[in-house]
């Protein structure tokens, strides 16, 4: 049983659907395994750092609030630090594969003053980071499941673990400005800008997918009971998958949960095809690895979703990566 991808369809771009678009579109490029596509997507995820780290300069010297608040001021010097460290990476790997190393990024500069424009005041404009933040850190998570480049999936793993941290401060920083920073919306002009920005050289229609997959042994067949089940299994040493049986059909996901990083094999299987996350009750449907209902707070991302096939009793799941 292979996984569906969603098609998604960039030009149809509804602003609360930037998240999963993200997603699916940097997956659907990752999996053609072109270098081509690669290098697209590399400097995409630089211009959202670069996006990011504009916006966040420009609070930390203009913003009366944050600079006179010790707490904020020194987390956001925190998080600057971080995000130029990631930039530094980024940057080296790009160099790494194209022989050249990134000047200034003209688009990036052009939509931060775009979003200085158009933001409403403080709270849209940091909601406008946040943003960016947020696609950066799902586009990063697709490079680190299907992203066929260790040296780029160890980039990325570096970056997309800071992603609790940086939600939470940005919140505070958000909070300064808004009363409930976690319900706090983007004016439509700002999403619009930063996906501009997010969308701009991606495809618009979804990359053929190309194999070859690697299959690796995870379990035997009848390790999952046969009406319904799951299982845990830790791939390649690092890469937690739950394998779940859903009667003659298999499927399999990242366990850990993109919301908090719960794992999703301590949480309940509702068969046919949907797991749940027990510490704040996300939703996914295993099939896609699509979000079916948020948790009570914040914003779960797509799950990854791996090829799964049963051979002679044996389950075996499909990576994307030699
Ligand atoms: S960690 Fe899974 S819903 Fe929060």
């Amino acid at each position: 049983m292979v996984s569906a991808t969603p098609e998604v369809r960039l030009l149809e771009l509804r602003a609360f659907d930037f998240e999963p678009a993200m997603w699916y579109s940097s997956v659907s490029l990752l999996r053609s395994g072109s270098r081509g596509w690669l290098e697209v997507y590399a400097r995409k995820l630089l211009s959202l750092l670069d996006l990011s780290i504009y916006g966040l300069n420009r609070v930390a010297s203009d913003s009366e609030e944050i600079a006179s608040d010790p707490y904020l001021y020194q987390t956001l010097g925190f998080v600057l630090t971080s995000l130029t460290r990631h930039r530094r990476m980024l940057l080296n790997y790009i160099q790494s594969l194209t022989g050249s190393r990134p000047t200034i990024d003209k688009e990036a500069l052009t939509t931060y003053r775009n979003m200085v424009e158009v933001s409403s005041g403080w709270a849209d404009f940091i909601a406008g980071c946040k943003l960016a933040l947020r696609l950066l850190i799902t586009a990063a998570r697709a490079g680190v499941f299907y992203a066929n480049d260790r040296n780029l999936r160890m980039v990325l793993t570096a970056l997309i673990e800071r992603d609790y941290e940086y939600n939470t401060y940005i919140d505070d920083f958000l909070g300064r400005y808004a009363p409930e920073p976690d319900a706090f919306q983007p004016s439509e002009a700002v999403v619009s800008t930063v996906l501009s920005l997010a969308m701009s050289h991606f495809p618009q229609e979804p990359v053929a997918e190309q194999p070859p997959l690697r299959w690796v042994e995870v379990c035997g067949e009848d390790e999952i009971p046969a009406q319904s089940g799951t299982k845990m299994a830790v791939m390649d040493g690092w890469l937690e998958v739950l394998i779940v049986r859903s009667g003659k059909e298999f499927y399999a996901v990242e366990n850990v949960c993109t919301h908090e990083g719960g794992w999703l094999s301590d949480g309940l299987l509702y068969p046919p095809h949907m797991v749940s996350c027990i510490d704040h009750l996300a939703k996914f449907d295993v099939r896609t690895g699509e979000v079916l209902a948020q948790p009570h707070h914040g914003l779960a991302r797509p799950l990854a979703t791996f090829p799964v096939k049963v051979e002679g009793g044996k389950v075996f799941v499909g990576l994307h990566f030699t």
